[in-house]
């Protein structure tokens, strides 16, 4: 028997990745190349750009990651590749090169949800400070492209519990802090001009704030803070800390729902970019102790989009006893 060494690739948005783990989840290697100066410009990401960048990028990015890992492609036992939900360009050259290297090597391909990557990524042994978080738990995907509580009951079974009716949690993060001038992607820089600010100077609404369910909806905020600054009566720095405390009450809020819709569950797993805000996990964490359960964030690296969750939705697949799947699989841009 080959020793378990699982290639994954990610392309969906504008990260190209590629990591090889093995069958306990060991990270044996893995990069992540970023097209942010790419799409900078442009102040967001431009499809067709994604999909070029992806294409010239994942071949070398996967053959340096196998290398460093000591591998050659004739050593993988599986190889797993982002098929959506995602931009369609990048879903098909991520996806398209796995089933190349599936093809090649006569190895068993997996079609990994990217949302189902973000959801077990915390698993992996010996990431977070404590032990990993055991089946079912709370994950709260909080990213530039999602916004939405999962029940994670266990691996292949997830029921979506909230969403956003609008805008993702990051895009809002990044709209709002365009209109006060700051470069995108605009979230990091919000924050550090937060932390100069007094939330308590500009009351901004608290969307869906004591509603019922766990869906979010981010556009009155943001019509909010377009007024403010329209208004030119308050400093950018109270603006910016009193939308990300208003964000993260109403973060805070939605959890503390989901968790009342879930009482299973045993801990509240964070990921997604948004998720290096600290306001936002310190008013998670407060929700979470609040029942009694913890909450836990992969590191930063492994909480925005990367190769490794990848690869270990794969692992997890062959451990559950679950089937590969078959080269017919299409790529698909929708997939909840
Ligand atoms: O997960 P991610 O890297 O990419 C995807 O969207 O899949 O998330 C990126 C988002 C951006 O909207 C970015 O502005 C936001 O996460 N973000 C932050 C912070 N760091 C990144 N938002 C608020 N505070 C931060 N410190
Ligand atoms: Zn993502």
């Amino acid at each position: 028997e080959r020793p378990v060494r699982v290639l994954g690739l990610e392309a969906s948005c504008d990260e190209t990745a590629a990591a090889v783990l093995d069958g306990q989840g060991r990270i044996m290697a893995e990069a992540v190349l970023s097209q942010e100066a790419e799409h900078a410009r442009f102040g967001g990401v431009v499809p067709e750009i994604a999909a070029r960048a992806h294409l010239a990028a994942l071949p070398g990015l996967a053959a340096r990651v196998l290398d460093k890992a000591g591998l050659g492609y004739g050593d993988l036992t599986a190889v797993a590749g982002t098929a959506g939900p995602g931009l369609i360009g990048g879903l098909i050259v991520g996806s398209g090169f796995a089933k190349g290297v599936a093809i090649a090597r006569g190895i068993p391909f997996f079609a990994i949800n990217h949302l189902e990557g973000h959801a077990l990524t915390a698993r992996i042994p010996g990431l977070l400070d404590q032990p990993p978080p055991a089946f079912p738990y709370l994950l709260l995907l909080l990213s530039g492209g999602h916004c939405q509580c999962v029940a994670v009951e266990g691996v292949g079974r997830y029921r979506r519990l909230g969403t956003t009716l609008d805008d993702a949690v990051g895009e809002a993060f990044d709209k709002a802090a365009k209109m006060l001038g700051l470069p995108w992607p605009g979230g990091p820089h919000l924050e550090r001009l937060a932390a100069q600010g007094d939330a308590s100077v500009v009351a901004l609404p608290r969307p869906l704030l004591g509603r019922q369910g766990c869906d979010f909806s981010w556009s009155g905020l943001k019509t909010a803070v377009a007024q403010r600054v329209a208004k030119g009566d308050a400093r950018a720095e109270d603006i910016a800390a009193g939308f990300q405390a208003a964000v993260a009450a109403v973060l805070a809020d939605r959890a503390a729902h989901a968790l009342a819709m879930f009482p299973a569950a045993t801990a509240v797993v964070v990921a997604g970019g948004v998720a290096a805000n600290g306001a936002v996990r310190a008013a998670l964490a407060r929700a979470a102790a609040a029942r009694g359960v913890p909450m836990l964030a992969p590191p930063l690296r492994l909480c925005t989009d990367n190769a490794v969750m990848i690869a270990w939705a794969a692992v997890e697949r062959l451990h559950a006893g679950l089937p590969a799947d078959s080269l017919g699989h299409a790529p698909r841009p929708r997939w909840p």
